[in-house]
């Protein structure tokens, strides 16, 4: 039983991400809830026996599971690892939770797109990953679902925070190194700021609380469209850098994987759900660089 102090208890996987530690710091305005953040360390998602023991030893009522392989590029020549992640440790996670009457709430990609289309993409639009990622995260949302239908999967895209690897933080570090940098202008996507994605989550919970019921395939990200050189631009501004920013297309830039061209995620089955406005990526942008400005 949750502590009567808390009217639920929470257990988020993967806590030291980038989407982990938006949690954690949002979860202090969440004071009704049982919070249980587990890094890979103290609970690898990889190891089957150790998640079977952790839901029989503790009482949880939702688990979000922030625990991914992220690294696009080593995922071409690491497959097996990232599916042994993000598909296979991500179907152990849904029957356990399905096991357990816990709520799984998963977060996917907008890899799982072929970028081949050139409006919205909404969730029931047909996918076809053109990388190992995607193909493994694509993976990963089948068997969440097959394992546990009442699965909530929330794809996203262009995920930045103050924590963790991210564009904004390379854009930065980069403006200090360089006079002169290349950034790729033909992909167009939606960045998302991990602490908006971290607040609908909990959004989300609260509304299961009430008695709502949430499941299937959601998308979200920051509303607007860019490129990533728009985006190096809009960083540059806040920061009033005076690196110079070529855009230059995807064919000038190899990458060991293939990125869709075209990945904006169609907010509105969100927006309907929850009732919500979805902050502009330029607005959550700023708030992000301002945060890491008072570092
Ligand atoms: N980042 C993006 O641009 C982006 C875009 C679309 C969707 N997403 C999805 O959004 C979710 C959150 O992403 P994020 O940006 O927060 O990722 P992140 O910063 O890379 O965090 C993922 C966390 O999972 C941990 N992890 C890896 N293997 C694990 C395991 N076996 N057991 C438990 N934890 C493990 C990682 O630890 P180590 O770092 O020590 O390996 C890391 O702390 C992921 O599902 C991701 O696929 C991300």
């Amino acid at each position: 039983m949750t502590d009567q102090k808390f009217s639920a208890t929470i257990l988020v996987t993967g806590a030291n991400g980038q989407l982990g530690n938006e949690i954690k710091i949002l979860s202090k305005n969440f004071t009704g809830y049982r919070f249980l953040f587990t890094t890979k360390e103290e609970l690898s998602i990889e190891n089957t026996e150790s998640v079977k023991a952790f839901f029989k030893n503790n009482h949880i009522d939702y688990c979000i599971n922030c625990a991914a392989y992220t690294a696009v590029d080593r995922a071409e020549s690491e497959k097996e690892k990232a599916f042994l992640i993000n598909a296979d440790a991500v179907g152990e996670l849904a029957k356990n939770c399905n096991d357990n009457q816990v709520k799984l709430i998963h977060i996917s990609t907008d890899y799982v797109y072929d970028g081949s289309r050139n409006e919205p993409l909404k969730e029931s639009d047909s996918v076809g990953p053109v990388n190992a990622y995607g193909s493994s995260k694509l993976k990963g949302e089948q068997l969440a679902l097959d394992q546990n239908p009442s699965t909530l999967i929330i794809r996203t895209s262009w995920v930045y925070s103050s924590f963790g690897n991210n564009f904004v933080k390379t854009m930065l570090r980069l403006f200090k190194e360089k006079e002169e940098i290349n950034v790729i202008n033909d992909q167009l996507g939606s960045p998302t700021y991990a602490a908006d994605l971290a607040a609908v989550i909990l959004l989300f919970i609260d509304r299961m609380q009430e008695g709502k019921s949430f499941s299937g395939i959601v998308n979200y990200s920051n509303d607007g469209v860019t490129t990533w050189y728009q985006f190096a631009e809009e960083i540059k501004a806040l920061v009033h850098s005076n690196c110079k920013i070529n855009p230059i297309p995807t064919s000038a830039y190899k990458t060991a994987a293939e990125r869709p061209l075209y990945s904006v995620l169609d907010t509105s089955k969100i927006r309907e759900l929850l009732d919500i406005n979805i902050p502009s990526w330029k607005k959550s942008l700023k708030s992000c660089v301002e945060v890491l400005k008072a570092d």
